[in-house]
C-alpha cells in the first residue's frame, strides 16, 4: 500500500525522498509525488502518475526541488483512479504556492464523504477524488481557527473515522514536519542533525539505524535531529528510540536479478536463524515469546487468523497441531473473522453445553503476519482480545503494530522482504509453526522428550535440503519456458500436500498472472476436473505416503483428460515418474516437515514463469506488500 518519506535537515531533501521511496516501492503504488519547502518558505509539489522513474526524471532526480525539508508519497489507489491529480501530496490551497497545509496519506479515510459535504459548506473547493485532500482541508479548517499544528491534527484525529498515516507541512512552521498515526504504520528516523519519516525501515535504513516507532493516535513534531511525540489529548509523551540491527544491505538486490530470487535463495538462513531462536539443547524452547507451558497445557483449542500465505501457513499448522499435539484447530481469514461473531471456545460445545457468546477464557488465537501491519489479521487481533482470548503474534517485522497489541509474539527472522510475493517469510513462519507444534504435542504429554529430540534434529536438516533443492532450479526454469503459454494450472494433493498446493498456486497466479487454482486432490471430480483440456498444467505434490497412491489415482484420471502433469514428490518414490510428465524429487525428511522442501520448487516454477513472460516479478500488477486497508 501506500508509501511516506519525509525529511528535514541540512541536505537538500528531494533526492533524500525521492531515495527512500524507492525502498518502498515493494509496497505496491501506481503514482508517486514529492513537496519540498524551499529558503524563502515556498513549497514545490511534483507529481506523476506510474513508476517513480518519471517522478525522477520530471525533477531531474530531486535536483530541480532546492529545499531542505520535504514529504514523499507513492499512492495505491483506493479512493479515485490513478492520476495526478489524485497523486499526493495534496494542498489546502491552490490559488498560492505557500499553502497553509501540505500533506500525504497512507490508509483509508471511512467518512471522508460526510467530513467533504461539511468542507464544501465552509466554502472549500476540491480538485480530486481522494479521501487525503478532504484530511488536508479539514487539519487546514482546524489550523485556521487555531494557529496550532497540534490543536489541528487533535481536532482532526477525533472526527476522522478510518485509517491512516498522515504526514503535514504547515505554513508557519517552516522547518517542521507533523504526523499522526492510526492503523497505518510510521517509523521516525532521527541522527544529531535530521529527521526521516517512513512507511517502513528499509527507507531510511542507509541514514540512521536509530528509530522511533509511533504508536496508534500519537502525533509527533520532527525538526531536524528532534522529535517529540503528543497523545490524542495533546499532552507530551516520553518514548525511547530502538536501535535496527539489520544492515542496509539486507534490503538491496545483492547482484540477484530480482528481489523474488534472492529472497527464494535467503531461506536456508531464514530457516536456520529462525529455529535458532525456538531450539534449544534439541528441544522446542518457547520462552522468548512468553507464552508459558502452564498455559498451553490448558488449552482446549487454538484458532488461527490470517491473510494470504499466511493463511496457508495456518492451514499447513492445523495439520500439525492436530496431527502432532492433538488439539483441536480452526483456522479463519482474518477478514472473515473479524466481522463473524466467532466463538473462540468452539470445540467445547457439544449437546449438554450451550454455546457461549463472547470470550471463552483459556483458549489461543494466533496472528500469523509478516508485516504484522495487516488491516484484516490487526482486526482479528484485537477481535480476539475483546473475546478473552490469549493471543500469540507471529511476526516478522519488530516493533509492527501486531507484534505491539499480541499478548505473546513469536518473532521469524526472515529480514526485509521486498518482493511482494513472500517466499523466505512464508518459509520461516512454517518452521515457526513446526516448532510451535512439537513443543504443544511434548507439553501436552502426546510425544516424549526421545520422540522431540528426533524430529527437532529433522526439522534442522531443513536449511540444507533447502540448499540442495535450490542447486536443481535450473531444471525448474527450463520447465517453466517450456510451459510459458499456459492458460491454467491446477495444484492438487491431499493432507500436508493440500496446503502447499494453496502457497504453490499463489505463487503462479500472484507473480505471472496464470491462472491458477489448488484443489484437495479428492475434489476434482466434485466439479473441478470440467475445467481440464488437453495441456492443462496440474501441478500434484505427494510427499504424505499415507495418501500418495490416491493423489496417483487422481493424477491418472487428470492425465486421461488431457493434462500436462507435473509431479513433486519425495526421492524414492520413482513410480510418480510413470505417470507424471516432469518430475521433481524432494530429499527425504519426516513427513511434517515435507511442506517446507516442496514448496521450494513451487515458488520457482511461479518466478520463472514470471520471469519467461516478462513481468514485472517483484512488484505485479495491483498489489501491495502490506495491505493496510480492508
Ligand atoms: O504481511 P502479512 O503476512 O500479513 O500479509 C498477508 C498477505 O497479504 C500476504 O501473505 C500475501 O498473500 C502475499 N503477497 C502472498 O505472496
Amino acid at each position: 500500500m501506500c508509501g511516506i518519506t519525509g525529511y528535514v535537515g541540512h541536505e537538500e531533501a528531494a533526492p533524500i525522498l525521492l531515495d527512500g521511496l524507492s525502498k518502498l516501492e515493494y509496497r505496491g503504488y501506481d503514482s508517486a509525488g514529492i513537496a519540498v519547502r524551499d529558503n524563502d518558505g515556498k513549497v514545490r509539489v511534483v507529481k506523476a502518475k506510474g513508476r517513480l522513474k518519471i517522478l525522477s526524471e520530471k525533477t531531474d532526480g530531486g535536483t530541480t526541488l532546492p529545499g531542505h525539508i520535504g514529504i514523499g508519497h507513492t499512492r495505491w489507489a483506493t479512493h479515485g483512479e490513478p492520476s495526478e491529480a489524485n497523486a499526493h501530496p495534496h494542498i489546502s490551497d491552490e490559488s498560492s504556492d505557500s499553502s497553509a497545509v501540505v500533506g500525504v496519506h497512507n490508509g483509508i479515510i471511512e467518512n471522508y464523504h460526510e467530513l467533504k459535504e461539511k468542507l464544501i459548506a465552509k466554502g472549500y473547493k476540491f480538485y480530486s477524488d481522494t479521501d487525503t485532500e478532504v484530511a488536508v482541508k479539514l487539519v487546514d479548517s482546524y489550523y485556521r481557527e487555531s494557529g496550532s499544528p497540534l490543536e489541528a491534527l487533535e481536532k482532526s484525529m477525533v472526527v476522522i473515522r478510518g485509517s491512516y498515516a498522515l504526514a503535514f507541512m504547515f505554513k508557519d512552521y517552516p522547518d517542521e514536519i507533523w504526523t499522526a498515526r492510526k492503523d497505518s504504520p510510521m517509523i521516525i528516523g532521527v541522527t544529531n542533525d535530521e529527521s526521516f519519516i517512513a512507511s517502513d525501515v528499509p527507507a531510511i535504513l542507509k541514514r540512521t539505524r536509530t528509530v522511533y516507532y509511533v504508536d496508534n493516535l500519537e502525533i509527533c513534531r520532527v525538526r531536524a535531529g528532534d522529535v517529540k511525540f503528543y497523545n490524542i489529548e495533546g499532552e507530551s509523551r516520553p518514548k525511547e528510540a530502538v536501535s535496527i540491527s539489520w544492515d542496509a544491505q539486507a534490503a538491496e538486490k545483492d547482484g540477484y536479478e530480482h528481489f523474488m530470487i534472492k529472497e527464494i535463495h535467503e531461506q536456508p538462513k531464514a530457516v536456520y536463524d529462525t529455529l535458532s531462536t525456538l531450539l534449544k539443547d534439541g528441544l522446542t524452547d518457547l520462552s522468548s515469546t512468553g507464552l508459558e507451558d502452564s498455559l498451553i497445557r490448558n488449552f482446549r483449542g487454538v484458532t488461527i487468523a490470517a491473510c494470504g500465505s499466511a493463511w496457508h501457513v495456518g492451514i499447513e499448522a492445523q495439520y500439525l497441531l492436530e496431527g502432532l499435539a492433538r488439539i483441536p484447530v480452526r483456522v479463519e481469514l482474518a477478514s472473515e473473522y473479524r466481522y463473524r461473531d466467532p466463538l473462540p471456545g468452539f470445540w467445547e460445545m457439544n449437546s449438554d453445553t450451550a454455546p457461549a457468546a463472547g470470550p471463552v477464557a483459556g483458549d489461543l488465537v494466533i496472528i500469523i503476519s509478516q508485516s504484522g501491519e495487516t488491516a484484516d489479521s490487526l482486526a482479528a487481533l484485537r477481535e480476539a482480545k475483546k473475546r478473552g482470548a490469549h493471543t500469540l503474534a507471529i511476526v516478522n517485522v519488530l516493533g509492527s503494530s501486531i507484534a505491539r497489541e499480541a499478548e505473546f509474539v513469536l518473532y521469524t527472522h526472515a529480514g526485509p522482504e521486498i518482493a511482494v510475493a513472500t517466499t523466505k517469510a512464508y518459509s520461516a513462519q512454517l518452521v515457526a509453526i513446526d516448532a510451535l507444534a512439537l513443543h504443544f504435542a511434548r507439553v501436552r504429554g502426546v510425544i516424549t522428550e526421545d520422540k522431540e529430540r528426533q524430529m527437532t534434529a529433522e526439522l534442522m536438516t531443513i536449511p540444507d535440503k533447502i540448499r540442495t533443492l535450490l542447486e536443481e532450479k535450473d531444471r525448474i526454469q527450463w520447465f517453466a519456458s517450456k510451459k510459458i503459454n499456459t492458460r491454467d494450472a491446477f495444484f492438487i494433493g491431499r493432507g500436508l500436500d493440500y496446503a502447499v498446493c494453496l502457497e504453490g498456486s499463489l505463487k503462479m497466479k500472484e507473480v505471472s498472472y496464470v491462472h491458477s487454482e489448488a484443489y484437495a486432490s479428492g475434489e476434482l471430480k466434485h466439479g473441478t476436473i470440467s475445467l481440464l483440456e488437453q495441456g492443462t498444467l496440474v501441478v500434484s505434490v505427494l510427499t504424505q505416503n499415507r495418501v500418495l497412491e490416491k493423489t496417483l489415482s487422481n493424477m491418472v484420471e487428470c492425465k486421461s483428460r488431457g493434462a500436462y502433469l507435473m509431479a513433486v514428490t519425495t526421492h524414492g518414490h520413482f513410480e510418480v515418474e510413470d505417470i507424471a510428465d516432469f518430475t521433481v524429487y524432494i530429499p527425504k525428511i519426516d513427513e511434517h516437515f515435507a511442506g517446507s522442501l516442496a514448496i521450494i520448487p513451487l515458488q520457482l516454477l511461479g518466478y520463472y514463469t514470471s520471469v519467461a513472460r516478462g513481468i514485472d516479478v517483484d512488484k505485479p500488477r495491483n498489489l501491495a506488500k502490506s495491505v493496510t486497508v480492508e
